[in-house]
């Protein structure tokens, strides 16, 4: 029995990834792509951004593990052999780091950071009273494991912390937790430094046009690092132009890798990561990998598996 792991080109390190799988399924032989050997002995592919079609050459194959929280890039192959159940990985060191992240942006707003930075190139010394985190709402939208990670700790540091999901969810202690089309405006309207978080699915692409942008008090800030594809960016660039939103921490965009002529680049309200919120952990993820496989071999339901009606 084989398993076999493609990633993307722009992950450096598919050996380690290859080194720690292989740790904890010692019985298992795990291949690189394109080093796939008998294809008829690949049970399980680990992915990430594999190459579209490759996954249809392994007829053995019983399920598909993706390398990264998101399954979008899995479901964008249009050669995706049908009814395999396709595995999330939920990682406490990427909750760890998608939280990290958050907490660097809301920081850099939050405390006027982003002034400061300007401030320095003109050689400018002026000091801008502040705001104490419980007069500052913080909205994230998506309330799935990072989401509620990410509430937690802005919480812990006395933010106002708002929630918003496609459907109702049971109690989510200090944060207020908004649903539904019915309640975005509202959630919005109340949200001085907006998260997305959400995954992309049919139900939340474009999600964030200029009408709900525009719910936002002018000044808000906006950190995008779920997927691109949810905050339409021209949109969002004219309401940075107009000044409705002072500035935008984007980590994932309609196309990545971000084209050069993409004009997020060069805006002086925007900060570019280049997808890196969130990285996978080879030690920590090998292990949630080989988990799911033990359990798919023991005729147990991998966790939490790709739910077709949601949608992620
Ligand atoms: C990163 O974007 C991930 O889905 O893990």
């Amino acid at each position: 029995m084989a398993l076999l792991i493609s990633v993307s080109e722009f992950w450096e390190d598919e050996k380690v990834w290859r080194q720690f799988v292989q740790a904890e399924l010692p019985d298992i032989d795990v291949r690189v792509y394109p080093d796939d050997g008998d294809v008829n002995e690949i049970k399980y592919a680990a992915v990430w951004k594999h190459p579209h079609g490759i996954l249809k050459k392994y007829p053995n194959l019983k399920a598909i593990l993706s390398l990264g929280a998101g399954v979008d890039h899995i479901l964008s192959d249009p050669d995706l052999p049908k009814d395999l159940p396709i595995v999330r990985l939920v990682d406490v060191k990427l909750t760890h780091e998608m939280c990290f992240h958050a907490l660097h942006w809301v920081l850099h707003f939050h405390s006027d950071h982003y002034l400061y930075m300007n401030q320095q190139l003109d050689k400018k010394w002026l000091q801008h009273g502040s705001i104490q985190p419980e007069d500052r709402s913080v909205g994230i939208m998506g309330l799935g494991n990072i989401g509620k990670g990410i509430g937690t700790s802005l919480v812990s540091q006395g933010f106002k912390v708002l929630g918003w999901g496609a459907s109702q969810k049971s109690s989510l202690g200090d944060i207020k937790y908004f649903f539904g089309d019915e309640q975005l405006g509202d959630f919005l309207g109340k949200t001085n430094i907006l998260i997305n978080v959400l995954p992309l699915t049919k139900d939340t692409t474009n999600l964030l046009g200029k009408q709900e942008l525009q719910c936002l008090p002018r000044g808000s800030f906006i950190i995008n690092m779920g997927r691109g594809g949810i905050v339409n960016e021209t949109d969002l660039l004219s309401l940075l132009d107009e000044g409705h939103i002072t500035a935008a921490a984007m980590d994932v965009f309609e196309q990545e890798p971000l084209p050069a002529n993409n004009p997020l680049w060069s805006h002086p309200s925007v900060y570019i990561t280049p997808h890196i919120a969130g990285q996978s952990n080879p030690k920590s993820s090998a292990k949630t990998i080989a988990e799911n496989i033990y359990r798919i071999e023991d005729d147990k339901l991998p966790f939490p598996i790709y739910n077709i009606n949601k949608g992620y």
